[in-house]
């Protein structure tokens, strides 16, 4: 899912407000993703870079400068979504994805997270864990709903 927000303003968005409550995030912090601000950068970036899955959402509002999420759909295949400033995206858990930079190298989001976080990536294959089970049920699911309207 992805939705636009005021990045210049975004404590003031609704949008992100109402995110916030129905999903109960309630932890918060800010990443800047560049060659001077992050500690081990290529490694960092490599891992990010890896096909991977959390067991949670993965949450992200960028504020300044772009990148790329990849996500799997329904028949394994690659689906590049650009963000940059004002874009908020959620990466459900179980789906596999990876992020890497433009060629700007540069981007600062703010994360969130429904407790305390837990940043942990599971590096593909991870089929046999719970999430990435109901992932795919709640992907099948989704798909026989829209098969019936
Ligand atoms: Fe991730």
């Amino acid at each position: 899912m992805s939705f636009l927000v005021d990045h210049l303003n975004y404590e003031e968005d609704v949008t992100l407000t109402k995110l916030r409550q129905d999903r109960s995030y309630t932890y918060e912090d800010e990443i800047t993703c560049s060659k001077e601000c992050l500690l081990n950068y290529e490694e960092k970036l490599k891992n990010f870079y890896t096909e991977h899955l959390h067991t949670d959402e993965e949450i992200r509002l960028v504020l300044d400068g772009s990148g790329y999420f990849d996500v799997r759909d329904k028949d394994d295949q690659w689906i590049r979504i650009e963000v940059k400033a004002g874009d908020l995206i959620i990466i459900p858990s179980g789906i596999y994805h990876r992020f890497t930079l433009n060629s700007n190298n540069y981007v600062k989001a703010k994360r969130y997270f429904v407790g305390e976080p837990v940043w942990l990536p599971y590096n593909r294959p991870a089929d046999d864990m719970e999430c990435r089970k109901m992932y795919l049920a709640r992907l099948e699911k989704s798909f026989e709903e829209v098969l019936l309207i």
